[in-house]
Parts: C-alpha cells; structure tokens; sequence
C-alpha cells in the first residue's frame, strides 16, 4: 500500500503518523508551502517529491488532500484523473467551482473518495446520529451548534496571520474552518432549504476573512438550524442543543460528552466517551475506515466525499447572504440570479465599468477570472474581491489583440477552475473626451489615422473573436455558457458630433467597431443556441465621468431622462444577462441607455 501525501502541515503529518501507527509504511509526500517548520519526528517520515505530478506517477494507492483549501479541488482532481481514490481534508473546496466535475468524475470511475469530517468518528457523535434516527426526542423542532476557538491558539508554533485560516486566497475564514459544525446539521438534518446568515470581521485579529458568522437554516420539514461558528472565543467552546417533541439533546463537546432528556424519563442520559478517550483516536478510526473501503471490508458510507458538497452548498449560501443581507435559497428553489459555482471571465475589468461587474458578479457568487492589459492592476482588483466579497479569484494580464496572450489567459483560467461559465467582452479602447490618450481618437474623419483605426478594430473586435472562440468552444463542449458582448448606443446610431467641443468628433472607428458586435452577437448566438450558449449584447448609454460640464449638458439633453448613467447602473443589467435570469435570451441586444436612442 503506497500514500500520496499532497500538503505536509499539521494535518498531513497526523494523518502520517496515523498510517505508519496503522502499518502504512509506504509513504511518500509533495509539499507545496510550509507554514508549519516543526522538525519532523522518526513517526513523520516519508519520502519527499518535487511535485504532485512525480508523486502521481509512483502509482499510490491513495492520495490524502491535505494542502490549503483553495487547492484541493485541483489536487483532488489531478488525482481522480489518474485514477487513484482520494481522501480530502475538509472542507471540501473554498467554493463549489468545479466541485460537481470532480464527484461526477469519482461516480463514474467507481472510485472511493473520501471527506476527512472527523467528528464522524466521536463515539458520541456516533451515537447521537443513532438516537436521532430512532426517534430518542421525537421530531426535531430546533438545532444549535455552536463552536468558538481563538485563531492564534489554532497551531501556537506558526504565525496565525500566515496560515490558511486566516487567509482569503488560501480559502480560508471562520465559515470554511469551521466547517465540522456545518457537516454535523446537515449529517443529522441534511440540506437546508433556505440559508439566512450574518457574518464579517469583528475582531482585530490581522486577517482578511470573517472572523465570525451566524447562519439561520430552514427547511419546511426538518427544524430550524441555528449554527454559530467563531474564531474569537476563549476557552475553546464546541457544541450544540437539539429540542425535539419528546426531549432535549445536549453535546457539550469540549468533554465529549452527550446528555439526552426524555420528556418521560426523570432522569437524564448521559453518554461519555470511553476511558482515556483523546481526540486522535478519531482521526485514527477515521484513517482504519479508509483503509478498509480500500480493502473492501467496509463500505464507503461514513464519510464519502459528497458528504463535503452539502456543507461547502450552506457555507457559499451562507456566505451570499451576509453579502447580500438576505435569505439565500438552495436546491431547486435556487434563485436565478446566484451564479454560486460559475466562473465569469470579464475582460477590461481594471477599468471604470469592468471594475463594477466584478464586484457584481462576484457577489453574486461567482468565481471572477479578473483580466485586462497590465498583471498588477488586474491583481489589485482580484485582491480587492477577495476581500470584499470573499469571491475566488485569478488575475490574469492579456493583451486581447496578442493570440499568445489569450492563448494563455484561456489555459491558466482551465487550470485553475476547470470551466469557464460567463465570458464578458466588456474591453474596448474607449478613452473619455478630454482625457490625455483621448486625442487622437477625436479627429475628424478625414485626419483619423489609418493605425488607430486598425488599432480599434484590434482590440474592439479582433480581441473577442479571438477569445471567444477559444472559450465558446470549452462552453459548447460543455453545453452551456453565456457570452455577453459590450457595444454601445454608438453601435445603433450615429454619434451626434454636436456635443463634442469644437473641432471633436467621436472616433469613427468606436462607432463601426461598436456596431460590429452587435452582429458578431447574432453570429454567435446562431451558431451555439443548440450548444446550450447564449450570446447577447449589451448597448450602454454614457455614463458621467468627469467629463467638460458642457458636454455633460449637452449629453444629457440629447437622453429622455435628462442625465448622463451613473458606473453603477449597468451592473444588474450584466448580471441579469450572465445569469439563468436571462434564459431564454438569446441574440438580442439589450439597450439601456436613458432613452438616447428611442426618439
Ligand atoms: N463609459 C461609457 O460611457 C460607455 C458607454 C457605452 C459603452 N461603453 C463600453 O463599455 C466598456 C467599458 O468601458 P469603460 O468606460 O469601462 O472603459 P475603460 O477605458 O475604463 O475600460 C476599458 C478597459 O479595456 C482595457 N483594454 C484596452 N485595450 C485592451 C487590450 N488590447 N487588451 C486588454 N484590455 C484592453 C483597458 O485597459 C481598460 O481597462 C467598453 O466596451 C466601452 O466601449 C462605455
């Protein structure tokens, strides 16, 4: 029996020492990044590799996913690839991004694969599972879990503020750490309905995730769910109290320990852990489970990686509705406009508008590939999300008109998500009137420079040709995606050289590139309505943006409204577009621009 160890910190050394302790010898390990500097005991050893790749290639019988959260799904999945059960640690992924591929992929090669949720294995979580299925208190009408730890008294030997909790980028945040909590409702009571949820950073512990969230479940069969997880509590306090028809239930989880009242019964029941009992014994029966699915004497029942997608679906709920401030529904009931596990490409997305549909997109709860010309702003604005949002991201530069560029914005977005759900040709060369690159592009017709034109053809049409034929085509193998393309009321009328100061006049090569699109849209859409990819177009009006007040004026004058748009006035309408909202949409073009061209 040969182990793949993939992530060599606290965990994967337990887990390591864990085998050896169950007769695994055969171990052998890839670290990627270390936080955690301890030497290594004789019970640790294990033969390094220099990749996952080279670990993969020395045929294991097992890979254990034990790297930092964001990494698991492709690690996971390079394994699954080659056909080699996994054990993930939990949580299963730092959002749903590719989470189905993966467990379909599983499913379908009969592999086992397994979720490391140990609290499975406490003898008196075990047992309070059973009593709850055999009716102990009756129906179940309420649930509270509760669980508070202070973060840097997490791993005393290593810089909390490094670790993968306290990161965003490394998926983590109270509501993914924590997460045990989560798994123990949906183990007793499964999937929620509906998710209600409060969260942020209330402390001044020097991270960028929520410190603290409180989420509210409910279901119209199973009781309400109440589960609050912190990162500030001190002593340690886990938990919960279940109040059934008949009787109560009661852990009180720092001593293990289970009391059950009846309603009938005049005393209490109580159920210890037994003697000597000490917290790696579950992880230990958790790893002699493991071995023996793999050995064929026990079915994968106990912890199988699906039981990793049910709390990963009420966290990223959760999660949406402390963004959003409301209740966030699952399942079926979903709502249309939650782009939860999708990947949205935009493009241009450092500037004035694309700043505005990531930020929408990703709160939406999108996974946001943030691209644009230059690698370090599109880094700040993926920093940003991050932080704001909690939102996945990947900054990637590319310079549309460059096949290479695009070639590799395509590829590395594959390697990080797998899928690319939402593409948004939103770039163009749009300089405001006024601003210093801007010249140029204002000349009369007769002066405008044949480089510039093609320049504009270059990046306003060439770039989403070329990109979207890339990505149109991973969408129509997958059979689905949405394609939205950014024209302009410049694209439907003339532009009303009027407004412009003396001697300027709108770049001829906007207003032909712009109309353009709109039919590079109908191409599309025609072309993969029965692949499952829509393509529509979006034809903004201008929006007000520190231009000459007298060309606000006359701007705003030629608009049935009477006003320039404000930047955030587009973002629902791209949102509406990207999502399931707009279904039945395809190879239109949808005009918001306060009535410029409808007189
Ligand atoms: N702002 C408006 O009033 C308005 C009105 C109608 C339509 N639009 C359209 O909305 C979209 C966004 O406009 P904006 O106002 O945010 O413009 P912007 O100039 O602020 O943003 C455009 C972005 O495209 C990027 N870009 C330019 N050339 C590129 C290239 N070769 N490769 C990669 N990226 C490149 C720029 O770096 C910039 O960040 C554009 O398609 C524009 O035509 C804007």
């Amino acid at each position: 029996m040969r182990v793949l160890v993939s992530g060599f910190g606290s965990i994967g050394r337990r887990h390591v020492r864990n085998l050896r302790r169950l007769g695994v010898s055969d171990i052998i390990c890839f670290r990627s990044r270390g936080v955690d500097t301890r030497p290594l005991g004789a019970d640790e050893r294990c033969t390094p590799v220099a990749s996952l790749e080279e670990g993969l290639e020395r045929r294991p019988d097992l890979v254990l996913v034990t790297n930092p959260t964001a990494l698991h799904v492709e690690t996971a999945s390079a394994a699954v690839r080659a056909g080699v059960p996994v054990f993930v640690e939990k949580p299963l992924a730092a959002s749903l991004v590719g989470v189905d591929e993966l467990l379909e992929r599983v499913e379908s090669l009969h592999l086992p694969a397994f979720l490391g949720y140990t609290l499975r294995f406490h003898p008196t979580l075990v047992k309070a599972q059973q009593l709850l299925g055999t009716g102990a208190i009756g129906k179940p009408l309420t649930a509270r879990f509760f669980v508070g730890e202070y973060l840097p008294d997490f791993h005393p030997w290593e810089d909390y503020r490094q670790g993968y909790s306290a990161r965003s980028d490394l998926g983590g945040g109270v509501m993914l750490t924590l997460s045990h909590d989560v798994d123990l409702a949906t183990w007793f009571f499964g999937l929620p309905q509906e998710v209600f949820c409060a969260a942020g950073r209330r402390s001044q512990l020097e991270i960028d995730v929520e410190d603290v969230a409180a989420m509210i479940c409910t279901s119209t069969e199973g009781p309400i769910v109440e589960v609050h997880l912190d990162y500030l509590e001190r002593p340690a306090r886990r938990g919960f109290v279940i109040v059934g028809e008949d009787g109560t239930m009661e852990w009180q989880g720092t001593q293990g320990l289970l009391v059950v009242r009846r309603r009938d019964a005049a005393e209490p029941q109580t159920f210890s852990p037994p003697a000597a009992f000490e917290r790696n014994e579950m992880f230990l029966d958790e790893m002699r489970h493991v071995l023996a699915v793999l050995a064929g004497t026990e079915p994968n029942a106990r912890i199988p990686l699906a039981a990793g997608r049910d709390a990963l679906a009420v966290i990223e709920a959760a999660k949406r509705s402390a963004r959003r401030r409301r209740p966030v529904r699952l399942g079926s009931g979903r709502d249309p406009f939650d782009l939860t596990g999708r990947v949205a490409m935009v493009t241009g997305a450092t500037g004035m508008l694309g700043r505005e549909y990531v930020d929408e997109l990703a709160r939406a709860g999108a996974a946001v590939v943030v691209t644009d010309i230059d690698q370090s702003r599109c880094e700040g604005v993926a920093e940003d999300l991050r932080r704001t949002t909690g939102a996945e991201t990947l900054a990637v530069a590319a310079d549309l008109t460059q096949e290479s560029d695009i070639e590799q914005l395509v590829a590395r977005t594959v390697a990080r998500f797998g899928r690319i759900d939402v593409l948004l040709n939103n770039a163009a060369m749009n300089p405001a009137p006024g601003s210093a690159d801007s010249e140029s592009q204002f000349q009369p017709f007769e002066e405008y420079p044949r480089d510039l034109w093609e320049r504009e053809l270059a990046v306003n049409v060439t770039g989403p040709f070329l990109l979207t034929k890339r990505v149109g085509a991973l969408m129509a193998r997958a059979g689905s995606g949405v394609i939205v393309n950014v024209a302009s009321t410049y694209g439907l009328v003339a532009p009303d050289h009027r407004i412009y100061a003396p001697g300027q006049y709108k770049s001829v090569g906007y207003a032909v590139t712009k109309s353009a699109i709109l039919n590079f849209t109908r191409y599309l859409a025609g072309y993969y309505g029965r692949h499952g990819v829509r393509v529509n177009t979006l034809s903004p009006g201008g929006v007000e943006a520190g231009q000459d007040p007298a060309f606000v004026k006359g701007y705003a004058e030629r608009t049935m409204l009477g006003r320039m748009a404000r930047p955030d006035e587009y973002r629902r309408v791209i949102l509406f577009l990207a999502s399931d909202a707009s279904s039945y949409m395809t190879g239109a073009n949808l005009v918001v621009d306060g009535g410029w061209t409808a007189w």
